[in-house]
């Protein structure tokens, strides 16, 4: 072993053990946070739910212009006039993000119309709450199309231009059941545990790209029509996010250029113990929890 080698050896452990104290000391002191008013942010799904609190909270911390993409028209219609009077430019494009070419098509259109995207947030999703035999097999591939491959093709269509601009920011709005599935969304936890492999595929190759970064989130059950009907059984004990607490704390995030974010953070844990918990007290858990049935009563968007 040549002596460079040896030194960052010996140097390694140090600096993880620096990561991690820096890590904890920004725990405490709050970040510091990037500037906001050249930003130019996509939101997929912009029109409603959680992407319409996605938009309002980046047109609320400066963004300069706010696109939203989506298949309702009223909806997106609506969002950009609320944030039109919040005094931020804003522009809505139906697109379907499961349609490649629809998706390179108004990409090419945003760049013309608006200008280049600088922060691209893939939020756009369905789930259809059902379980394998039962679910249809084109909704099994809907779901992977849009809340997996959809990304590919957003993020292929205007990562090229930030890293050109050494200028950008790719974001997903992932969800905990990728890392901690559930029964009776078989389809949704699947092309969420994609879309978070994606993406931490995504953050690591970025390394490299001065300027350009990733934020990851992975929220707990968020009250939106998206899984209406869902019960746990101590809603007390696990309430429902409220959206729009979701949505600032995305853009927090950005802004701090943070990788991932877990919502709540007491999600950590959850992480922690599937990785050494015995199978069977993981089954206990999700009996005691009730997540184990709580699709039984899933309605979803009526
Ligand atoms: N709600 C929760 O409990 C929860 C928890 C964790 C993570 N999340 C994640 O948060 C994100 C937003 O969910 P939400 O709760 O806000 O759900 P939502 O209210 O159902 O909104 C989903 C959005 O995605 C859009 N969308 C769906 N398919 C699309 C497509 N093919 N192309 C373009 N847009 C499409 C919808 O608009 P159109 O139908 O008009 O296209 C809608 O604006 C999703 O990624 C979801 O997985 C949600």
């Amino acid at each position: 072993m040549d002596l460079i080698s040896a030194c960052r050896m010996v140097l390694f452990p140090v600096q993880m053990l620096f990561h991690v104290v820096r890590a904890s000391v920004c725990l405490l002191f709050p970040d510091r946070k990037k500037d906001l008013s050249r930003e130019v942010v996509l939101v997929t799904g912009g029109g409603r739910g959680i992407g319409r609190h996605l938009a309002k909270e980046f047109s609320k911390q400066g963004a300069k212009k706010i696109i939203l993409w989506g298949r309702t028209e009223k909806c997106l219609k609506e969002t950009s006039e609320e944030i039109s009077l919040m005094g931020t430019e804003c522009y809505y494009f139906i697109c379907d993000v499961a349609n490649r070419e629809e998706v390179y098509r108004q990409a090419k259109v945003v760049r013309e119309k608006v200008g280049d995207v600088t922060i691209l947030v893939n939020n756009a999703a369905v789930v259809h709450g059902k379980s394998l035999m039962d679910c249809d097999d084109d909704a099994l591939l809907k779901s992977q199309h849009i809340n997996t491959l959809g990304q590919f093709w957003t993020t292929k269509a205007f990562l090229p231009r930030m890293l050109e601009l050494q200028h950008g920011h790719v974001v997903c709005i992932n969800s905990i059941l990728s890392q901690s599935p559930i029964p009776g969304a078989i389809d949704y936890c699947t092309s969420k545990a994609s879309s978070l492999a994606f993406m931490e595929s995504l953050t690591l190759g970025l390394l490299d790209c001065p300027g350009v970064g990733c934020t990851t989130v992975l929220p707990f059950h968020t009250n939106t029509e998206m899984f209406q009907g869902m019960r746990v059984r101590f809603p007390q004990l696990f309430p429902p996010l409220k959206p729009e607490v979701v949505a600032q704390k995305t853009v927090d995030a950005v802004r701090a250029d943070k990788a991932f974010l877990y919502l709540p953070w007491t999600m950590h844990a959850l992480v922690a113990l599937k990785s050494f918990m015995p199978q069977i007290a993981l089954e206990e858990i999700h009996k005691f929890t009730g997540s184990y049935t709580c699709m039984n009563t899933f309605k979803g968007r009526t």
